[in-house]
């Protein structure tokens, strides 16, 4: 852990997770040949202010491509937010952060964490190597929500734009304004340092969350869920083999699935029918939809239950957080 300045001012600490914020390029003008996950969180800071009576300090919690983000990693990251969160100089935190999994990070520290003070992620679309990257700004607009009063739960902050951690979701491959909120809309925008809110803060719940950490904190492992996506000509064999799988005795077998549905939670029926013997063995079954806005709006006799709003990404976290309670703990 490193501070930067300290000298008795509140505390935002910054922790580094890797991601293109942190990636490095051959040439200046190479935005996407790139390595994610170089650069360390320290050196991220370099020319970055702190606003007046705020120190920052930095943590490298892991350096790595989200794409290649672990149960192992997030439940390093939640305990030392949680260690962070709980010191009374604390005003807040920043991940910096891969924009490819952020939204799934996001919604893991807001289900476990629920803080009730401000756990902003940030990222960049381009790395730290470019002629013009984005990471410096997202950084500074990412302190200013970690410290302004009021702001709390976990959010994200991506080209002036903050995003509550249930809404947020990559929409674009390239734009540096790469995140949206669907129908939720942003929670608030930074401009020049002033945070202008214009809905609520995520929910402060902590006895709940609290719940969640501990079992993840004690969980010898994750239990497995897998999406499976329905489209046109969509069969049951994959869902199938996976019940084989599980019947066969395997090491790890699948204990949920998340159906990535079509519209309002619709299934090609090949898929349903297969998905209702994985439940009737089972497995936990969930349908979230696959479409980019709205939610499932639930019919009185579904025979497998739907997310809601929740993304099947998303949906995936929470059914493997729920099952949790049923994993054995360590020791
Ligand atoms: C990553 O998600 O780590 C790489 C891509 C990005 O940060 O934009």
């Amino acid at each position: 852990m490193v501070d930067i300045l300290r000298e008795g001012k509140r505390r935002v600490i910054v922790l580094g997770t890797g991601g293109t914020i942190a990636g490095r390029a051959e040439a200046v003008g190479d935005n996407i040949g790139y390595t994610a996950g170089q650069v360390g969180v320290t050196e991220l800071l370099g020319g970055i202010e702190a606003p007046n009576g705020i120190a920052l300090a930095t943590e490298q919690v892991a350096q790595v491509d989200s794409k290649d983000m672990s149960f192992a990693i997030w439940s390093t990251l939640a305990l030392r937010c949680a260690h962070w969160l709980a010191e009374p100089d604390v005003a807040g935190l920043v991940i910096t952060h891969g924009t490819d999994t952020l939204e799934e990070t996001a919604f893991f520290l807001q289900s476990v964490l629920a803080p009730s003070k401000p756990v902003v992620l940030t990222c960049a679309m381009r790395p730290a190597t470019a002629l013009s990257p984005d990471g410096p700004q997202n950084v500074r607009d990412a302190v200013a929500v970690a410290c302004e009063p009021g702001a709390q739960g976990v959010v994200a902050v991506c080209a002036g734009t903050v995003h509550g951690a249930f809404d947020v979701q990559k929409v674009h491959t390239y734009r540096l304004d790469a995140f949206g909120s669907g129908d939720a809309g942003p929670l608030a925008y930074v401009e020049e340092g002033a945070v202008r809110s214009v809905r609520s803060w995520p929910a402060s719940s902590s006895q709940e969350a609290r719940g969640r950490l501990e079992r993840i904190a004690g969980a010898a492992r994750w239990p497995r869920v897998e999406i499976v996506l329905s489209h046109a000509e969509a069969r049951g064999s994959l869902v199938d083999a996976l019940v084989r799988e599980r019947q066969s005795g395997a090491a790890d077998p699948v204990q949920g699935l998340v159906l990535a549905a079509t519209g309002n939670g619709t299934l090609h029926q090949a898929l349903e029918e297969a998905a209702l013997r994985a439940q009737a063995a089972g497995i936990a079954i969930v349908r979230a939809t696959r479409c980019m806005q709205g939610r499932i709006l639930s019919t009185p006799n579904a025979l497998l239950r739907d997310a809601g709003a929740l993304t099947p990404v998303k949906a995936r976290i929470a059914l493997a957080l729920e099952l949790m309670t049923e994993q054995p703990a360590v020791g």
